[in-house]
């Protein structure tokens, strides 16, 4: 591909912040990081204008609906976003012959697997956030579009608001916290996420016409419980983690018992190397308390 010229949507989320961080190491790429305000991905005709003033050939699209339990609710709004805009994104990039990086969730399987989910695993959403993501992914595979889906899990990241903040600010308030330990899944940090994803578009593979499906997280398992515990270790905290069933917490929105993600066919493709969950956790720990 000529020059990259990169739009990077909903960019002042988590995946979205850790892209615009590392874009400086890509001399040859040309960046333009968006959010809401300046580029609602709702809005066909505002993106139809960007990418032909900006000359856009590749989008990452980082904008979603991410509030699970309130998607049940919001079902509309949910789907505008996560599947009508990624109509929009995907139409876009077919009519430029572009390419497509559009980033799915583990929860568009029913999660209750005891082996790690493949790509080519039965799908059926938890939950209707997971549906909503689903027919995201649906969308793009109505064009022959050079499109990467990566279906990740339990993102994290210094930035915006995630599990990892969460407990270290409960952590530092109360004696006890009580974490589900009967879900399983892996916890992924968005900044090596976001280095995949640049992995990806630096490897000039002959464009595809046929969009591709991988998974994405970081490498080993664990329940919230070990991720809590983890956390709390890295923290000056010496809040003890209780283990409780789901039961226990029920929320609006069901989640998977089990959805570690099989992370085989981008390791092979894209010759990857993915950190454990433990060691990027402890790197994410260290920049937020550098950051206090
Ligand atoms: N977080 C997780 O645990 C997780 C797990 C699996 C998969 N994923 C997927 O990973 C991707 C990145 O997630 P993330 O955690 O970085 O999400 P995030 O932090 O919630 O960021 C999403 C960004 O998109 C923006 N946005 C919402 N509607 C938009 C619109 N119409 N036009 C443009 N921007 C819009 C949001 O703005 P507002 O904040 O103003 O709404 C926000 O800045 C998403 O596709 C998500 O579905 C996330």
């Amino acid at each position: 591909m000529n020059s990259r010229k990169i739009l990077v949507t909903g960019s002042n989320g988590q995946l979205g912040s850790e892209l615009r961080k590392i874009a400086n190491d890509y001399d040859d790429f040309t960046f333009h990081f968006t959010d809401v305000a300046e580029l609602d991905i709702t809005n066909y005709e505002a993106l139809v204008n960007f990418v032909k003033d900006k000359k856009i050939n590749t989008i990452i699209n980082c904008a979603a609906y991410t509030a699970v339990d309130k998607a049940e609710d919001e079902k509309e709004l949910a789907l505008k976003i996560n599947a009508e805009a990624t109509a929009n994104l995907a139409k876009i990039m077919h009519d430029t012959k572009g390419q497509l990086i559009h980033v799915s969730t583990d929860y568009v399987f029913k999660g209750n697997n005891f082996l790690p989910y493949s790509e080519i695993d039965k799908i059926d959403p938890i939950n209707y956030y997971g549906f909503s993501k689903l027919k995201g992914e649906e969308e793009i595979f109505k064009f022959p579009i050079n499109a990467q889906i990566i279906r990740t899990s339990w993102l994290y990241s210094s930035f915006g608001n995630n599990f990892v903040k969460t407990i270290l600010r409960v952590a530092k308030e109360r004696d006890e916290l009580k974490v589900v330990f009967d879900q399983i899944g892996t916890p992924t940090y968005a900044a090596d996420l976001a280095q995949a994803i640049m992995t990806i578009l630096a490897k000039e593979k002959a464009a595809s016409s046929v969009p591709s499906v991988y998974h994405y997280s970081n490498e080993g398992v664990a329940s919230w419980f070990d991720f809590a515990i983890a956390i709390v270790e890295g923290s000056s905290s010496k809040s003890k983690i209780l283990p409780v069933r789901s039961s226990e917490f029920p929320t609006i929105a069901n989640r998977p018992n089990y959805s570690v993600l099989d992370k085989t066919k981008i390791k092979k493709e894209y010759n990857l190397e993915i950190p454990y969950w433990k060691d990027s956790l402890q790197v994410c720990l260290k920049k937020l308390n550098n950051d206090e």
